[in-house]
């Protein structure tokens, strides 16, 4: 194409608008058109090779060559510019033909029918869920934990005896003899949601927490749901509402028996365990029925140091925490004899226990299928 236009004759800027814009229209794509603008406009491209002689030339014959060639320039430029935009929109509708997605075709059998969602996500997404569905937000922290916000913080000083209870896993210590560790619990949550959302808080905290403990019934790292009402006359009537209502929800009953036991726990004031009444048969569990108790957690009236630790003050704010062990409702709900087997990775296991990957949880479709 190049030769095409230093071939023109060069006295004769007709013939060569003629065999530039003839090869302009022919650029069969982007690179060739390319190619057809630096031979013409480039810097050693025949037109501005032309406009250079233009210096040199006697006065008069400039005055007709330099607006007769100018006017080539730009009819040149526009040609090209517009065939460019030509090209572009061409192989825009090549590409808009060949990668057409047609989303109203099914789902591929063979991906849905393979993949498993684990039993512990399942139960996360239920309990969470239920949660949102009672206006909770859901809030998260950090596996690695300070010993501030893991202990001190919720009322647990060094040397409290609930520090050897959790069976911690410490890192090595620090420069400053301090030591960070793998949260024993999902309880240090509820400082940092103190700390960064103002009253009225509700909040939903599931999460892996880890304690240096295995065997049946007990793997060194689990899960815990966590929860977190506080407002200024939030009292004890709303938590042991709450939790009957997320246990009906969970185990999709319509009815389901209480049973709240004076306990301890430092962040708490007072604090609770709470037990549902069941019926156990063999390795099944019915809930609603039955007199069997089966225990959902701690609960209590969040404790004024926590809510001063957390910046709050408690004269003016009250509330109550929740914490629900997740791996053990999982068992119960599913029937799955051995908490071990979770963390297998036994494809065979997941199989047999695991979900569909598309039922996803909600109140309005059903919690599980
Ligand atoms: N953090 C406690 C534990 O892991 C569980 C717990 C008890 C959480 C009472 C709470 C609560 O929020 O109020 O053993």
């Amino acid at each position: 194409m190049a030769d095409t236009i230093t071939e023109t004759a060069p006295s004769d800027i007709q013939s060569l608008e003629e065999s530039i814009l003839a090869n302009v229209a022919g650029a069969a794509n982007e690179a060739a058109l390319e190619a057809v603008r630096v031979s013409a406009l480039g810097k050693k491209g025949v037109i501005s090779e032309r406009m250079k002689t233009l210096g040199k030339m006697p006065a008069d014959e400039r005055k007709v060559m330099g607006p007769a060639l100018n006017g080539l320039k730009d009819r040149v430029g526009d040609a090209i510019a517009a065939k460019k935009a030509e090209l572009e929109d061409a192989a825009l509708e090549a590409r808009l033909a060949t990668e057409k997605v047609d989303v109203t075709l099914p789902v591929r059998e063979a991906a849905i029918s393979q993949g498993r969602i684990h039993p512990i996500s399942q139960v996360v997404d239920e309990l969470t869920a239920i949660f949102a569905d009672m206006g909770f937000a859901v809030a998260e922290g950090p596996d690695i934990e300070t010993d501030f916000y893991n202990f001190t913080a919720l009322n647990i000083p060094e040397e409290h005896p609930a520090r050897q209870e959790h069976d911690t896993f410490y890192f090595n210590e620090k420069e400053d003899g301090s030591r960070l560790v793998l949260r024993t619990h999902t309880s240090p949550v509820q400082i940092r949601t103190m700390e960064t959302i103002k009253p009225p808080i509700r909040v939903v905290i599931p999460g892996r927490v880890y304690r240096c403990d295995s065997d049946q019934t007990h793997t060194p790292m689990f899960h815990q749901v966590e929860a977190l009402v506080i407002d200024k006359e939030t009292h004890l009537g709303h938590l042991k509402w709450a939790i009957e209502a997320v246990c009906k929800a969970f185990f999709e009953v319509d009815d389901v028996k209480m049973r709240f036991r004076a306990s301890h726990f430092p962040f708490t004031e007072p604090s609770m365990e709470v037990d549902i009444g069941c019926a156990r048969i063999g390795n099944t569990l019915r809930i609603g029925e039955g007199n069997d108790w089966l225990e959902v957690g701690g609960c209590g009236m969040v404790h004024p140091s926590v809510m001063r630790y957390g910046g709050l003050d408690p004269d003016e704010y009250q509330g109550f925490a929740w914490g629900i062990g997740i791996d053990r409702l999982a068992m119960l709900k599913y029937g799955m004899p051995d908490l071990r087997t979770f963390f297998d990775g036994d494809i065979r296991w997941l199989r047999h226990y695991g979900f569909q990957p598309l039922d996803i949880p909600s109140l309005a479709g059903g919690l599980s299928r």
